[in-house]
Protein backbone atom coordinates (compact mmCIF):
# COMPACT_ATOMS: atom_id res chain seq x y z
CA UNK A 1 0.00 0.00 0.00
CA UNK A 2 2.85 2.11 -0.38
CA UNK A 3 1.45 3.87 -3.05
CA UNK A 4 -1.68 4.90 -1.37
CA UNK A 5 -2.17 8.39 0.54
CA UNK A 6 -3.13 8.50 4.00
CA UNK A 7 -6.80 9.48 3.08
CA UNK A 8 -7.13 6.49 0.82
CA UNK A 9 -5.43 4.01 3.13
CA UNK A 10 -7.94 5.01 6.08
CA UNK A 11 -11.16 4.62 3.66
CA UNK A 12 -9.39 1.51 2.43
CA UNK A 13 -9.12 0.38 6.22
CA UNK A 14 -12.44 1.22 7.03
CA UNK A 15 -14.20 -0.88 4.00
CA UNK A 16 -12.24 -3.76 5.34
CA UNK A 17 -13.53 -3.28 8.90
CA UNK A 18 -17.18 -3.07 7.43
CA UNK A 19 -16.67 -6.48 5.07
CA UNK A 20 -15.57 -8.32 8.71
CA UNK A 21 -18.12 -6.66 10.44
CA UNK A 22 -20.53 -7.98 7.78
CA UNK A 23 -18.88 -11.47 7.55
CA UNK A 24 -18.57 -12.11 11.37
CA UNK A 25 -22.90 -10.40 11.61
CA UNK A 26 -23.66 -12.93 9.06
CA UNK A 27 -21.59 -15.80 9.99
CA UNK A 28 -21.57 -16.34 13.72
CA UNK A 29 -20.11 -19.11 15.95
CA UNK A 30 -22.61 -21.29 17.96
CA UNK A 31 -21.93 -19.29 21.05
CA UNK A 32 -22.14 -15.51 21.50
CA UNK A 33 -21.21 -14.24 24.88
CA UNK A 34 -23.20 -10.68 25.69
CA UNK A 35 -20.93 -8.85 27.35
CA UNK A 36 -17.51 -10.37 27.20
CA UNK A 37 -15.41 -8.09 29.53
CA UNK A 38 -12.03 -9.81 29.62
CA UNK A 39 -13.26 -13.34 29.38
CA UNK A 40 -12.43 -13.92 32.77
CA UNK A 41 -14.83 -17.03 33.41
CA UNK A 42 -13.80 -18.51 29.97
CA UNK A 43 -11.36 -21.49 29.78
CA UNK A 44 -10.17 -20.41 26.74
CA UNK A 45 -10.37 -16.79 25.97
CA UNK A 46 -9.88 -17.12 22.20
CA UNK A 47 -12.54 -20.06 21.90
CA UNK A 48 -13.46 -20.12 18.54
CA UNK A 49 -16.68 -21.68 19.19
CA UNK A 50 -18.01 -18.20 20.21
CA UNK A 51 -18.20 -14.67 19.57
CA UNK A 52 -16.97 -12.31 22.28
CA UNK A 53 -18.84 -8.48 22.04
CA UNK A 54 -19.08 -6.07 25.08
CA UNK A 55 -19.75 -2.04 24.76
CA UNK A 56 -15.95 -1.20 25.03
CA UNK A 57 -12.65 -1.83 24.18
CA UNK A 58 -10.10 -0.67 26.58
CA UNK A 59 -6.52 -1.70 28.31
CA UNK A 60 -5.87 -0.21 31.85
CA UNK A 61 -3.54 -0.27 34.42
CA UNK A 62 -5.15 0.23 37.57
CA UNK A 63 -3.18 1.31 40.41
CA UNK A 64 -3.91 -1.06 43.79
CA UNK A 65 -6.81 -0.15 45.73
CA UNK A 66 -8.77 -2.01 48.70
CA UNK A 67 -10.66 -5.07 46.66
CA UNK A 68 -7.07 -5.45 44.68
CA UNK A 69 -4.10 -4.36 46.62
CA UNK A 70 -1.92 -5.77 44.04
CA UNK A 71 -3.80 -3.34 41.57
CA UNK A 72 -4.83 -5.09 38.21
CA UNK A 73 -4.75 -4.65 34.24
CA UNK A 74 -8.24 -4.66 32.63
CA UNK A 75 -7.55 -6.07 28.99
CA UNK A 76 -11.21 -5.90 27.52
CA UNK A 77 -10.81 -7.01 23.63
CA UNK A 78 -14.35 -7.86 22.14
CA UNK A 79 -14.64 -9.74 18.74
CA UNK A 80 -17.09 -6.91 18.04
CA UNK A 81 -17.96 -3.39 20.02
CA UNK A 82 -21.41 -3.76 20.47
CA UNK A 83 -24.71 -2.87 23.18
CA UNK A 84 -26.40 -6.28 23.97
CA UNK A 85 -29.54 -4.22 23.96
CA UNK A 86 -29.21 -3.34 19.68
CA UNK A 87 -27.86 -6.85 18.45
CA UNK A 88 -26.94 -6.56 14.75
CA UNK A 89 -27.72 -10.58 14.13
CA UNK A 90 -30.99 -12.57 12.77
CA UNK A 91 -33.08 -13.77 14.81
CA UNK A 92 -31.91 -16.72 16.00
CA UNK A 93 -28.57 -16.84 14.99
CA UNK A 94 -26.90 -18.38 18.17
CA UNK A 95 -27.33 -21.73 20.01
CA UNK A 96 -26.19 -20.75 23.31
CA UNK A 97 -26.09 -16.99 24.99
CA UNK A 98 -24.20 -16.36 28.29
CA UNK A 99 -25.41 -12.99 29.88
CA UNK A 100 -23.45 -11.53 32.62
CA UNK A 101 -23.88 -7.71 32.64
CA UNK A 102 -22.73 -5.81 35.64
CA UNK A 103 -24.10 -5.78 38.85
CA UNK A 104 -23.35 -2.74 41.10
CA UNK A 105 -24.93 0.37 41.00
CA UNK A 106 -22.37 3.59 40.37
CA UNK A 107 -22.20 6.44 38.47
CA UNK A 108 -19.23 5.65 37.33
CA UNK A 109 -16.17 3.25 37.07
CA UNK A 110 -13.59 4.32 39.65
CA UNK A 111 -11.49 1.29 41.24
CA UNK A 112 -10.53 -2.40 40.21
CA UNK A 113 -13.47 -3.85 40.74
CA UNK A 114 -16.06 -1.24 38.64
CA UNK A 115 -13.42 -1.29 35.74
CA UNK A 116 -13.70 -5.27 35.74
CA UNK A 117 -17.41 -5.41 36.12
CA UNK A 118 -18.87 -2.26 34.28
CA UNK A 119 -21.32 -0.56 36.71
CA UNK A 120 -24.78 -0.01 36.21
CA UNK A 121 -26.31 3.85 35.92
CA UNK A 122 -29.02 5.39 34.73
CA UNK A 123 -32.39 3.94 33.69
CA UNK A 124 -30.10 0.26 34.00
CA UNK A 125 -33.62 -1.51 34.72
CA UNK A 126 -34.62 -0.90 31.09
CA UNK A 127 -31.39 -1.58 29.67
CA UNK A 128 -31.11 -5.10 30.98
CA UNK A 129 -34.50 -5.62 30.43
CA UNK A 130 -33.70 -4.67 26.18
CA UNK A 131 -30.84 -7.07 26.81
CA UNK A 132 -32.56 -10.00 28.27
CA UNK A 133 -34.96 -9.30 24.93
CA UNK A 134 -32.20 -9.38 22.36
CA UNK A 135 -30.37 -12.21 23.84
CA UNK A 136 -33.36 -14.21 23.33
CA UNK A 137 -34.07 -12.35 19.99
CA UNK A 138 -30.61 -14.14 18.68
CA UNK A 139 -31.14 -17.33 20.48
CA UNK A 140 -32.57 -19.64 18.83
CA UNK A 141 -35.21 -21.77 19.55
CA UNK A 142 -34.94 -24.58 22.25
CA UNK A 143 -31.46 -23.11 22.32
CA UNK A 144 -29.81 -21.90 26.17
CA UNK A 145 -29.19 -18.52 27.71
CA UNK A 146 -27.22 -18.57 30.71
CA UNK A 147 -27.40 -15.79 33.14
CA UNK A 148 -24.71 -15.01 35.53
CA UNK A 149 -26.06 -12.15 38.62
CA UNK A 150 -23.87 -11.06 41.38
CA UNK A 151 -26.09 -10.39 44.49
CA UNK A 152 -24.32 -7.94 46.54
CA UNK A 153 -26.73 -4.80 45.81
CA UNK A 154 -29.82 -6.15 43.71
CA UNK A 155 -31.32 -8.99 44.63
CA UNK A 156 -31.45 -11.89 41.57
CA UNK A 157 -35.79 -11.81 41.66
CA UNK A 158 -35.69 -8.20 41.01
CA UNK A 159 -33.70 -8.71 38.03
CA UNK A 160 -35.41 -12.56 36.76
CA UNK A 161 -38.14 -10.13 36.53
CA UNK A 162 -37.24 -7.66 33.91
CA UNK A 163 -37.80 -11.07 31.47
CA UNK A 164 -41.09 -13.33 30.73
CA UNK A 165 -38.48 -15.94 30.16
CA UNK A 166 -38.98 -18.63 33.33
CA UNK A 167 -35.20 -20.25 34.53
CA UNK A 168 -34.86 -23.66 34.58
CA UNK A 169 -32.22 -24.21 37.82
CA UNK A 170 -29.37 -22.18 39.19
CA UNK A 171 -26.90 -22.43 40.75
CA UNK A 172 -24.45 -19.97 43.72
CA UNK A 173 -21.05 -19.74 43.77
CA UNK A 174 -18.71 -17.45 45.53
CA UNK A 175 -17.52 -17.12 48.60
CA UNK A 176 -21.04 -15.94 50.12
CA UNK A 177 -22.56 -17.58 47.22
CA UNK A 178 -23.57 -14.43 46.21
CA UNK A 179 -23.05 -14.79 42.32
CA UNK A 180 -25.66 -16.79 40.58
CA UNK A 181 -25.75 -19.28 37.80
CA UNK A 182 -29.28 -19.12 36.09
CA UNK A 183 -30.21 -21.66 33.29
CA UNK A 184 -33.06 -21.01 30.74
CA UNK A 185 -33.95 -22.90 27.63
CA UNK A 186 -36.00 -20.73 24.82
CA UNK A 187 -39.59 -22.26 24.38
CA UNK A 188 -40.84 -21.35 20.73
CA UNK A 189 -43.59 -19.05 21.23
CA UNK A 190 -46.60 -19.76 18.88
CA UNK A 191 -47.27 -16.20 16.70
CA UNK A 192 -45.81 -14.38 19.58
CA UNK A 193 -42.90 -12.94 17.23
CA UNK A 194 -43.94 -10.68 14.66
CA UNK A 195 -40.26 -10.80 13.77
CA UNK A 196 -39.53 -14.66 13.08
CA UNK A 197 -38.98 -14.75 9.64
CA UNK A 198 -37.08 -11.46 9.48
CA UNK A 199 -33.60 -11.03 8.20
CA UNK A 200 -31.26 -8.59 8.92
CA UNK A 201 -30.41 -6.28 5.99
CA UNK A 202 -27.91 -3.50 5.07
CA UNK A 203 -25.11 -1.95 6.96
CA UNK A 204 -25.10 -1.63 10.98
CA UNK A 205 -27.39 1.47 11.65
CA UNK A 206 -26.01 3.29 13.86
CA UNK A 207 -29.06 5.55 14.68
CA UNK A 208 -30.92 2.09 16.51
CA UNK A 209 -28.52 1.92 19.02
CA UNK A 210 -28.71 3.89 22.58
CA UNK A 211 -24.94 3.76 22.96
CA UNK A 212 -24.34 4.50 19.52
CA UNK A 213 -23.24 1.04 18.78
CA UNK A 214 -23.73 -0.58 15.60
CA UNK A 215 -27.95 -2.02 15.85
CA UNK A 216 -29.76 -3.76 13.73
CA UNK A 217 -32.35 -3.45 10.59
CA UNK A 218 -34.83 -5.71 10.11
CA UNK A 219 -37.21 -5.99 7.54
CA UNK A 220 -40.16 -9.43 7.04
CA UNK A 221 -39.15 -12.22 4.67
C1 LIG B 1 -19.70 -8.46 34.72
S1 LIG B 1 -18.75 -7.88 33.36
C2 LIG B 1 -18.52 -9.34 32.39
C3 LIG B 1 -17.42 -10.20 32.93
C4 LIG B 1 -17.11 -11.38 32.02
N1 LIG B 1 -18.18 -12.34 32.00
C5 LIG B 1 -15.81 -12.05 32.37
O1 LIG B 1 -15.78 -13.30 32.43
O2 LIG B 1 -14.78 -11.35 32.51
C6 LIG B 1 -19.97 -6.99 32.46
C7 LIG B 1 -19.53 -6.39 31.13
O3 LIG B 1 -20.70 -5.86 30.50
C8 LIG B 1 -20.27 -4.82 29.64
N2 LIG B 1 -21.49 -4.05 29.28
C9 LIG B 1 -22.20 -3.19 30.04
N3 LIG B 1 -23.26 -2.69 29.36
C10 LIG B 1 -23.20 -3.27 28.12
C11 LIG B 1 -24.01 -3.16 26.95
N4 LIG B 1 -25.09 -2.37 26.93
N5 LIG B 1 -23.66 -3.88 25.87
C12 LIG B 1 -22.56 -4.67 25.88
N6 LIG B 1 -21.74 -4.81 26.96
C13 LIG B 1 -22.07 -4.13 28.07
C14 LIG B 1 -19.28 -4.07 30.48
O4 LIG B 1 -18.42 -3.30 29.66
C15 LIG B 1 -18.57 -5.24 31.20
O5 LIG B 1 -17.37 -5.56 30.54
Amino acid sequence: MEHMNENAEEEWNRAQDAKEFEFMRDNPPPVLDACCGSRMMWFDKQDERALFIDKRRERIEMRPDKSYPSGCVIDVNPDMQLDFTCLPFSNSAFSLVVFDPPHLQREEAKGCLTYKYGVLNGDWRSMLRDGFAECFRVLRPEGVLIFKWAETEVPLREILALTDEKPLFGHKSGKQMGTHWVTFIKVPKVGADKTANAKVTGSPDLSASPSGLPGYAVEDK
